[in-house]
């Protein structure tokens, strides 16, 4: 038998939030710079939601490794309120490809909150049919790169660019060495 569990849990940040239209909040960004380096090395994986202020989260892993995080998450500042939805064993892992996944929902988000009578994402007043459904769309959305993690593909460009200024530089400089060369021939010859 695998000694595989899920948690879902949810909790309220208690950093100021900016409006959504401004990206990606910084400290999220943060928290999941810190996940995505962390849980490859502690054989965790998952995906993580932040809507009005609340966080939801699904953590997956060995069941000691899953606790040991969430005993960490108990005193992390950032937030509080932490309440677990729902624990369980499982038989292999959801979200196996991702360190910790981040979907931003919004379209398919505010279509189930409207369905389920919410008019903010209150992740404490889910049920249980709620909490499969957030969990099947995390499953299925897009992940977001970091701004650095997206910058990566960026390097290859700078590094493109400087190829190309330095092809400039060298025939410049050969340029420049012709036309000393033809003065100094020139220089000869009037001689
Ligand atoms: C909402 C939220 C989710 C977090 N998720 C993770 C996570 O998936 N993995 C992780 O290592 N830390 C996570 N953290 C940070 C942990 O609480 C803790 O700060 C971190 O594991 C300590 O890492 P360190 O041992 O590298 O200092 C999260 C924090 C918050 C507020």
């Amino acid at each position: 038998m695998s000694d595989l569990i899920q948690i879902v849990y949810v909790s309220r940040s208690t950093f100021p939030v900016m409006p959504a239209e401004r990206g990606i909040e910084p400290s999220v960004a943060r928290i999941l710079a810190q996940s995505r380096i962390n849980n490859p090395r502690r054989g965790l994986v998952g995906a993580l939601y932040f809507g009005d202020g609340c966080f939801f989260q699904c953590l997956e892993g060995r069941a000691a490794d899953v606790d040991r995080l969430y005993a960490a998450l108990l005193d992390d500042p950032r937030h509080t309120d932490l309440k677990v939805l729902s624990r369980r064993p499982i038989e292999r892992t959801g979200f196996a490809s991702w360190s910790m996944k981040y979907v931003p929902l919004d379209a398919p988000m505010r279509a189930l909150l409207a369905e389920r009578g919410l008019s903010t994402f209150d992740p404490y007043r889910f049920d249980e049919a709620t909490v499969a459904r957030v969990l099947a769309l995390l499953r299925d959305g897009g992940d977001v790169m970091l701004p650095l993690e997206a910058a990566a593909p960026r390097q290859e460009r700078l590094d493109a660019d400087n190829g190309r200024a330095l092809r400039m530089a060298r025939l410049s400089i050969a340029l420049a060495s012709l036309a000393l060369l033809a003065s100094a021939a020139a220089l000869v010859l009037a001689w």
